[in-house]
């Protein structure tokens, strides 16, 4: 015994025995899936009440349509019998909204009273940078919350990859496919917008499966005059077609013209869509080829998810509810290479995250470059 003070040694065995009584005791979660829904969201709900009920002897109370159902005291059972069979299923059984609480009179104070009235000791948020920013700010109000990245646009930080995207990629991809086939076939150009919201994750991973010619993305504002010459450079090569992905957050290098009627979420986010109309008329004009334009939307949000997001929100869902036993709140499961590891929400709300080089160095390798001597003579 040290002079003053417990051995440490006795300090530590505490410690260890106080981690192992937080482990062991059964809690009674709340849970909620908020912002735009995407593939995968079920199975992380599913991960979460199997493993909480079979290893943790844990109770759940499921909160209806993201933040309004904890904002308004919606609820729905959550057990054994009402995750079965909901793995292959898109969208999630909680439904989903952006509400935001912050936006409300008292409206978080409500969230941190309701879960308390029912008995909460904790709460899984499952969602996008919008949702865990919640999530951040009902922690700081002492509200014991694990967050899980999803969304389909792959832009949270602290995190490799967020499930959905791989989905939406598939989805996307897809459909390149299907467009190269008609695009040949009339000698068309056709611009496919994909989502993606400020970044360029699934128009750049799409565009790269679907061999698209040019690739716009937000990260690198665009010269319409070179995309057009990039076309025209092509086309006198001897293909007759061309396939343009662009992000429906793609810019012109000058700025997009705004209308103002594009509409706001309760985040402040504007409602995009209609960059690759647009860019399809600029490039007919230009080229004189014919162009047409397809927008994928909400698609990239529906259906099953893919086997990769079925893994990837399993293994989410399973490290959230660990790290509500380890009592690790205020933090986010994460995917680091291939482990599933807890980041603090503060990391993952910092900033939008971007297309990292690496991928861009890729899409920049495999699409044609502009021959600026050729550009500059003709
Ligand atoms: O964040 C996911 C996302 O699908 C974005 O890619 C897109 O801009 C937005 O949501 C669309 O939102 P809503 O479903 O509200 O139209």
């Amino acid at each position: 015994m040290r002079a003053g003070g417990i051995h440490p040694l006795r300090a530590q065995t505490h410690k260890i025995s106080q981690e192992i009584i937080l482990k062991e005791q059964a809690m009674r979660i709340g849970m909620l899936t908020g912002g735009g829904d995407c593939p995968g969201l079920n199975a992380v709900i599913r991960a979460v009440v199997r493993k909480g009920t079979f290893h943790y002897e844990d109770e759940f109370v499921g909160f209806v349509e993201g933040w309004r159902g904890l904002l308004e005291d919606k609820t729905m059972e959550l057990s054994l019998a009402t995750v079965g069979g909901i793995l292959p299923r898109g969208g999630t059984i909680l439904r989903t909204s952006r509400t935001n609480p912050a936006k409300r009179p008292d409206g978080l104070q409500h969230c941190a009273e309701n879960l308390q009235k029912h008995g909460c000791d904790a709460l899984i948020a499952i969602g996008g940078d919008d949702t865990l920013s919640v999530a951040q700010k009902l922690f700081d109000m002492g509200v014991k919350v694990v967050g899980v990245p999803k969304t389909i646009d792959n832009d949270l930080s602290g995190t490799d990859f967020t499930f959905g995207f791989d989905t939406a990629v598939n989805v996307a991809t897809g459909a390149i496919d299907r467009v190269h086939t008609t695009a040949e076939a009339h000698n068309r150009v056709i611009v496919v917008e994909v989502m993606g919201r400020d970044s360029g994750w699934i128009a750049t991973y799409s565009g790269i499966a679907g061999g698209a010619d040019v690739i716009l993305i937000p990260e690198i504002p665009f010269d319409i005059d070179e995309v057009a010459e990039l076309i025209r450079q092509r086309h006198s090569r001897g293909r007759y077609f061309s396939i343009v992905v662009a992000a429906e957050g793609a810019t012109f290098a000058g700025g997009n013209v705004e209308d103002g009627t594009a509409g706001r979420d309760e985040f402040g986010h504007v409602r995009l869509g209609g960059i690759g109309s647009v860019v399809a008329s600029e490039i007919e004009k230009r080229t004189g080829f014919e162009s047409r334009s397809v927008v994928l939307g909400h698609i990239q949000r529906g259906g099953s998810p893919s086997a990769f997001d079925r893994v990837l929100a399993t293994r989410y869902g399973l490290g959230a509810i660990d790290m509500a036993h380890r009592g690790e709140f205020g933090h986010m499961a994460a995917l680091r290479g291939n482990k599933i590891v807890s980041v603090p929400l503060a990391e993952a709300i910092a900033s939008n995250r971007k297309v990292d080089k690496e991928i861009l160095d890729a899409s920049i390798g495999i699409l044609d470059k502009l021959d600026f001597k050729v550009s500059k003579t003709s």
